[in-house]
């Protein structure tokens, strides 16, 4: 049981970014807790991280589809730590839903895994985050405000979070802080399908390239710290 140290729950710890934000907070010294569906890889990513975090970060194992996701969460979550102390919100999936045969499915879907389930999650640890003056900082995407063609459910999805998380930042401030980070391109799922896609959609930013993992962590990070910003979107990479 850890106590005393700020808890850091990273949501959807192993994906590209997710790892790479884990890794950045446990080189400042956060403890962590990782969350994900693949036991096998939130396992072999704790590992990975036991040097840097002083001992294997805890894991606990949530598909953010089921009705008791957040029950489960929060469960594992108190049996390492008194309280969670900030939140990263850095799940996927990033499904391509092509208008044609968009279905209601692919919105309940995208809806419930990018926006109830984590505002659901927020709504649960809000305790926990108020009793640290802690930071919830959710991974969106620049599409929300500058959609792109075949991901209607998915950009529905997050501009739902934005909104939630915005109100729910108005409803529990000054104690929690919650911000959001509206990402450019990092990696592109379909980037092997059609390579000039990639030059095409990289020079369409006018930095020219592709974000790195790394410089996502170096902004989650900021926020985190942003004692006065709350409900704010810090757009990066478009
Ligand atoms: N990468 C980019 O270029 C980019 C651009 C804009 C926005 N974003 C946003 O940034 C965030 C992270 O992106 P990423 O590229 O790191 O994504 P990613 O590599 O696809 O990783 C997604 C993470 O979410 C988890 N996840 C997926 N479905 C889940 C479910 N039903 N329940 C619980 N966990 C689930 C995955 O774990 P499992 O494997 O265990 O399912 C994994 O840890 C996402 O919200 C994405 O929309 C990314």
């Amino acid at each position: 049981m850890t106590t005393g140290a700020r808890t850091t729950l990273v949501v959807g710890a192993t994906g590209r970014l997710g790892v790479a934000i884990a890794r950045g907070l446990a080189v400042r010294g956060d403890k962590l807790i990782l969350t994900a569906r693949d036991a096998t890889k939130l396992e072999a990513l704790s590992k990975d991280l036991t040097a840097l975090h002083g001992s294997p970060p805890p894991t606990v194992c949530a598909d953010l589809t089921k009705p008791d996701a957040v029950d489960v969460i929060v469960a594992g979550a108190r049996k390492q730590v008194d309280y969670v102390g900030n939140i990263v919100l850095a799940c996927g999936p990033f499904p391509r839903t092509p208008l044609a045969s968009l279905q209601r499915e692919d919105l309940l879907h995208t809806l419930t895994v990018h926006a109830v389930a984590p505002l659901l999650l927020v709504h649960a640890l809000s305790n926990d985050l108020a009793r640290v003056n802690g930071a919830v900082v959710a991974l969106s995407d620049a599409g929300v405000n500058r959609p792109y063609t075949n991901f209607v459910a998915y950009l529905t999805a997050k501009g739902a979070l934005q909104t939630g998380l915005r109100a729910l930042a108005n409803e529990l401030a000054p104690d929690v802080r919650i911000n959001m980070v509206a990402l450019g391109i990092v990696a592109d799922p379909e980037a092997d399908d059609d390579p000039l896609r990639t030059h095409r959609l990289a020079t369409r930013s006018p930095l020219g390239r592709f974000g790195t993992p790394e410089e996502v962590v170096h902004v989650v990070l900021a926020l985190l710290d942003a004692t006065w910003a709350t409900g704010e979107i810090w757009g990066t990479g478009r």
